[in-house]
């Protein structure tokens, strides 16, 4: 029997189905779709509503049903339930808590993840070290976010970048070395001044002066976050590279986080990488902060096959940011 690895074993996603557009946008702030797809590569994302009253819940389990129906393995085996996301349904309570219940895992222990647009990525590695570890044997991570809760409509900056969405895998024990490779995760928290939100949380709670202020809304100061994002996310999948011994022609496939074209263009430069072995669906639902991951292998899952080489490269919030090199398990 070869070592025990972890890999992907199922995948499943969801997305709201309103969809808003650039168009729409140009009627609410002062943009327009020319501006918004040259400078990010978006033509529409999706937004939960508010008046269907649902939180990050409803798309984390809508994403997991889709997972279940594919691969249809009884909710009572699975062992863990981490939600990534930067918007949990409320602070305190675990929203992966009540996903687990929800989805009928009752046997499942479950938490959140909080490390912005890198939490599906580090979720990754904390997944595939349980199933190593030959403790547990199913273990659902769960990238979900609306961000449209905590998005300014009036802030031109912001609004036309996010949208929400989920996406889902299971990870499970394999003996043919396929599954997580190498793993090269990062955090620098000078930068949490270039991105976040102000209030709602120990630092700032809320009050009446954070309300009238706007400063439960998500700021971004776009051109640093950018100048980060570009050579850091490029400098890991790089290394990534490097440390397996990986050439352009070994890799099957980039799945970078879904930010901008342009830091995904340039990423996939870096690693002698061409447009074909590039996953990219930021056109059609913008920035999802924890979801794009999955999102992509949800999108991109019949045309992968078993053995091909995955790196995954994501940069986020805090800042945190990472490469991850993963061999797919199936076809
Ligand atoms: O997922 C987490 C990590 N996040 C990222 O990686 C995001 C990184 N940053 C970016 O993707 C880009 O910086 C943005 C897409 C946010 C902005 O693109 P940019 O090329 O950096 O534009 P900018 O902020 O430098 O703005 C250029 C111009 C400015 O006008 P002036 O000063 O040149 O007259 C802005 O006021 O574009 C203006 N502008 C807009 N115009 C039309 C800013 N937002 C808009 C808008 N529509 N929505």
């Amino acid at each position: 029997m070869g070592k025990l690895t972890a890999a992907i074993t199922a995948v499943g996603a969801y997305v709201p189905n309103f969809v808003l557009t650039n168009k729409m946008l140009e009627g609410m702030v002062e943009t327009n779709d020319e501006w918004i797809v040259t400078r990010t590569g978006i033509k529409e994302r999706r937004i939960l509503k508010p008046e269907e009253g649902e939180g990050t819940s409803y798309l984390a389990i809508r994403a997991v049903e889709n997972l279940l129906e594919k691969r249809k393995i009884d909710p009572k085996e699975i062992d863990l339930v981490m939600v990534a996301t930067a918007t949990p349904d409320s602070l305190v309570a675990s929203t992966a808590a009540f996903v687990a219940s929800e989805i009928g895992a009752t046997n499942a222990f479950a938490y959140d993840l909080l490390a912005a647009c890198s939490s599906f990525l580090f979720g990754m590695s904390t997944a595939a070290s349980y199933i190593q570890s030959g403790r547990y044997k199913k273990v659902l991570l769960i990238g979900a976010d609306k961000m449209s809760s905590i998005i300014d409509y009036t802030d031109r900056t912001t609004c036309i970048i996010f949208g929400d969405g989920a996406g889902a895998v299971l990870f499970e024990p394999n003996t043919e070395n396929l599954g997580l490779q190498d793993e090269y995760l990062r955090a620098d928290g000078s930068g949490r001044k270039f991105l976040g939100m102000d209030a709602g949380g120990s630092l700032l709670p809320a009050s009446e002066e954070t309300v009238r202020n706007r400063k439960h809304f998500i700021y971004q100061d776009g051109k640093s976050v950018f100048k980060f994002a570009v050579s850091n996310m490029a400098d890991v999948a790089v290394k990534i590279m490097e440390r397996n011994n990986l050439s352009h022609t070994d890799v099957s496939w980039l799945i970078p986080h879904q930010a901008n074209k342009r830091i995904i263009d340039a990423t996939a430069k870096r690693m002698g990488l061409d447009d074909s072995k590039v996953m990219i669906n930021i056109q059609r639902y913008g920035n999802t902060t924890a979801a794009t991951l999955p999102l992509l292998l949800r999108d991109y899952e019949d045309q992968l096959k078993k053995g091909d080489n995955l790196v995954f490269a994501a940069f986020g919030g805090g800042f945190t940011w990472g490469s991850i090199y993963l061999k797919w398990a199936y076809n």
